[in-house]
């Protein structure tokens, strides 16, 4: 049954939610479900600003009907090509043949590689800074190259002063009924799956988050409508968007806080690290975490490696090398362009410890990465010697996190 809302006059929301995959792109475990948004404005012409997933196609083409009525598609902005909004725009096209598809010379490339219908007389190209009126409304083109696609772009409504910010400021989690983000309980319920969604989906491209940034100071915006999780519309969220993103964007740590990465096979790494902990938090320092990187997804370990200014890991030694699971969530940093942290290695093995080099060589690859230069190295059991080793390196996280 159709299940749209007015945002605001004429603009609507049409998207739909999905709570039955297990994992967003076959990636991502998404326990609260994933919105899928898509939005239309009812000017002199309509005008529709992405489609949506597969999975919620059917309320989409529900909630397009009940809100154009026999009105004409006249216009679909394709922010960008992923299939994750552009995958019903074959099945749009059939219902709506009369349709404009709007969108840059990239987009135009990439629909002709997921789909074989004829462009001809159906495709508009926006170059940057181009500008398109539906009668009352004037609609400005922004381009965001690889924010998190190459051919992605923004709209600006200079009349309802929206964003349509395609997969920027997106959020993990379906929504359920209220829409906007000042009637939910953001910041305990939303705000860490926004900075997961942002760490795993854009983290790797924090240079073009910034520049995008820049180009929208500029704009006077009252509404963010962004392609997955809630609309954000009074002041406060909006820069709350912003500051987040620049924070991202620049890799720069959110929270000054440790977080012990535990890699352990039999117990005794994770026991040093609970020792690390406490050793942390008796030096005055609030939500110390250790985190066991076999049993939590690694999108989380990213989004908390975004998250806090001091990073320690901790991991058995595993076949010549590093446990696997450690060794796969640094490749994950790596892959991220993951920057600017004071890092700390903790390495266990009972013949040959090669845990720590293992991570040196990969954490090496991260840029403006600071590694503290003593390698805690535990021959299976920390020895009595080595506490102090371990009071030493807590007093040194204390330090860093300080400055
Ligand atoms: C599959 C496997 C491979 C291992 N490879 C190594 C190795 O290459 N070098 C080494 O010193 N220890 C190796 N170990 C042993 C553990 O790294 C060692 O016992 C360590 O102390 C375990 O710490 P934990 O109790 O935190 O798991 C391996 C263990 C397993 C199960
Ligand atoms: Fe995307
Ligand atoms: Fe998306």
């Amino acid at each position: 049954m159709h299940q749209e809302q007015c945002i605001k006059d004429n603009l609507y929301y049409v998207g739909g939610s999905d709570r039955r995959q297990r994992l967003f792109e076959n990636a991502y475990p998404i326990p609260n479900g994933m919105a899928y948004n898509s939005y239309i404005i009812l000017d002199e012409k309509t005008i529709l600003f992405d489609s949506v997933d597969k999975t919620v196609e059917d309320v989409f083409f529900e909630n397009l009907k009940a809100t154009l009525g026999d009105r004409p598609l006249d216009y679909v902005v394709i922010t960008h090509m992923e299939p994750d909004h552009a995958a019903t725009l074959g099945d749009l096209l059939n219902i709506h043949p009369e349709m404009m598809i709007v969108g840059n010379a990239k987009i135009k490339a990439m629909i002709g590689q997921f789909f074989d219908f004829s462009l001809d007389h159906r495709f508009m190209e926006v170059k940057e800074g181009d500008t398109l009126s539906t009668g009352e409304h004037t609609f400005k083109f922004y381009f965001a190259p690889m924010v998190h696609w190459p051919e992605v772009m923004m709209v600006y409504d200079e009349k309802s002063k929206a964003l349509f910010s395609s997969d920027a400021f997106g959020c993990f989690g379906a929504l359920s009924g209220n829409i906007f983000a000042d009637e939910l309980n953001y910041e305990c319920e939303w705000y860490s799956e926004s900075r997961r969604y942002y760490a795993n989906i854009v983290g790797k491209f924090g240079l073009q988050v910034m520049n995008i940034l820049k180009k929208l100071a500029a704009l006077d915006i009252e509404l963010i409508c962004s392609l997955h999780g809630p609309i954000y519309r009074t002041k406060e969220d909006i820069l709350a968007c912003i500051k987040k993103y620049q924070t991202w964007g620049s890799y720069s740590p959110e929270d000054e806080e440790v977080v012990i990465f535990s890699g352990s096979v039999y117990g005794h790494t994770e026991d040093f690290s609970t020792l690390l902990a406490t050793l942390v938090a008796q030096r005055g320092i609030r939500n110390t975490k250790v985190l066991d990187i076999s049993a939590i997804d690694v999108s989380y370990l990213l989004s908390e490696a975004f998250r806090a200014k001091v990073l320690v890991f901790a991991s058995s030694s595993y076949n010549g090398g590093l446990f696997t699971p450690m060794e796969n969530f640094l490749m994950d940093l790596v892959a991220h362009n993951f920057q600017n942290r004071d890092v700390f290695v903790v390495e266990n093995g009972s013949w040959a410890l090669t845990a720590g080099k293992t991570m040196r060589e990969i954490i090496g690859q991260l840029k403006n990465v600071n590694i503290s230069e003593e390698t805690i190295s535990i021959k299976s059991l920390l020895t009595k010697d080595q506490y102090a080793d371990a009071v030493a390196m807590a007093d040194k996280i204390v330090e860093y996190l300080k400055k």
